[in-house]
């Protein structure tokens, strides 16, 4: 059943190009014009009707749901809060018809993300879920469904689930900014276009594992791992250090780069390592200065960029390249390299790879 692969995590990091293409084939119409999202049937004046919109998930699905909000904002120019489920069911969140609450959820069973889906609509809020599978609670609770066509997920860190659940965020943005008239046509079929090409990108990624596996071997004894980005950098910074944490227990945290000054890079000292993602240009030589400031500390930098970018070798130790994409996609391809790093950590380390101690898969209990 693992098809040959040591482990289910292995196997659905590389089932990954599938997964991607799956979720969006039958969305993006033909001549890369349009994300057709049947299943919403929204037309201008819904939209106008969303006031604010609320994300709202647990673990890695409201990772998913912090570039969710920043592909909305950014795309459709609707204001968007993002919440943990456990925090938001209990603090009275202010909600009503005006707001549209999206939940994430692989399983459809997270039972703190189900309630905080029978809040929003107790406060009379429309509700949509992003879910992996079909007829589970969630999906039936809520208004609207979108389904991430990832298959079944076995292993409890999860990798295509949500590379899925980034795709369909950003159709989704994509769907509405085109209903709101907020991105132009061609803007549009540039982003559809980009979109297309990420099977054939995550393939790429995965044809050439040996330098990650290196690293992780040559990392995976030290107790502590910093990640630094910015934006949507930051995003994937948060997955990749719960990612390292749930299974190889090495203690890692994720920073917005400028905020390291703030007290972390107290921390930094002579050999840790830190992970810098760069592939956001708009914050890219911001986040080269952070990276100096590490440096100056003797920090081991890992830069994970955008293939052409050669200016970062002259300020890291070592270099990961992505595939050059889209910014606003770099997510869905650079949180690749993070999983693998995670995973051969974890192998290095001897840990149970596919159960990690003290935790389940579907957290049905709060
Ligand atoms: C981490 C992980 C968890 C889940 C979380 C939500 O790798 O898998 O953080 O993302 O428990 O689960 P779902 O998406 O099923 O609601």
């Amino acid at each position: 059943e693992k098809g040959g692969y040591e482990h289910f995590m292995i196997k659905e990091i590389y089932e990954q190009p599938k997964a991607v293409r799956e979720t969006m084939s039958s969305r993006l119409a033909k001549d890369d014009s349009s994300v057709l999202l049947d299943e919403l049937k929204w037309n201008k004046h819904d939209l106008k009707a969303f006031k604010k919109i609320f994300i709202v998930a647990c673990g890695t699905a409201y990772h998913a749901g912090v570039v969710g909000k920043y592909y909305i904002e950014k795309l459709a120019r609707i204001p968007v809060e993002v919440d943990i489920a456990s925090e938001f069911r209990y603090r009275s969140p202010l909600l009503d018809e005006n707001n549209l609450t999206i939940v994430i959820s692989q399983s459809g069973e997270t039972s703190d993300t189900l309630a905080a889906l029978k809040e929003a609509k107790r406060l009379g809020s429309r509700t949509l879920a992003v879910t992996n599978v079909v007829g589970s609670s969630i999906a039936r609770e809520a208004d609207n469904v979108i389904y991430t066509w990832a298959g079944p997920e076995i292993a409890v860190a999860s990798t295509k689930a949500y590379t899925t659940q980034l795709v369909t965020m950003f159709m989704l943005a994509v769907y509405m900014a085109d209903l709101k008239a907020t991105v132009s046509p061609e803007r549009s079929k540039e982003l559809i276009k980009a979109l297309r090409n990420l099977p054939g990108q995550l393939h790429e990624i995965l044809e050439d594992v040996e330098p990650i596996k290196t690293f992780a071997q040559r990392y995976g004894f030290n107790e502590d791992v910093f990640f630094i980005g910015r934006s949507l950098d930051y995003a994937v910074a948060l997955e990749g250090s719960l990612k390292l944490k749930e299974i190889s227990y090495i203690h890692a945290e994720a920073y917005a780069a400028g905020e390291l000054k703030h007290g972390t890079l107290a921390l930094i000292i002579e050999g840790v390592p830190v992970i810098a993602l760069a592939t956001q240009s708009d914050v890219y030589e911001k986040t080269l200065s952070n990276i100096k400031e590490v440096k100056a500390r003797d920090a081991v930098v890992i830069g994970l960029a955008l293939k052409g970018d050669k200016q970062i070798e002259k300020y890291v130790d070592h270099t990961i390249y992505i595939p050059d994409t889209d910014q606003l996609l770099a997510p869905i391809l650079a949180v690749i390299p993070l999983q693998l790093l995670a995973y051969y950590a974890a192998v290095t380390r001897g840990c149970d790879v596919d159960k990690p101690r003290n935790l389940a898969k579907s957290v049905t209990v709060e």
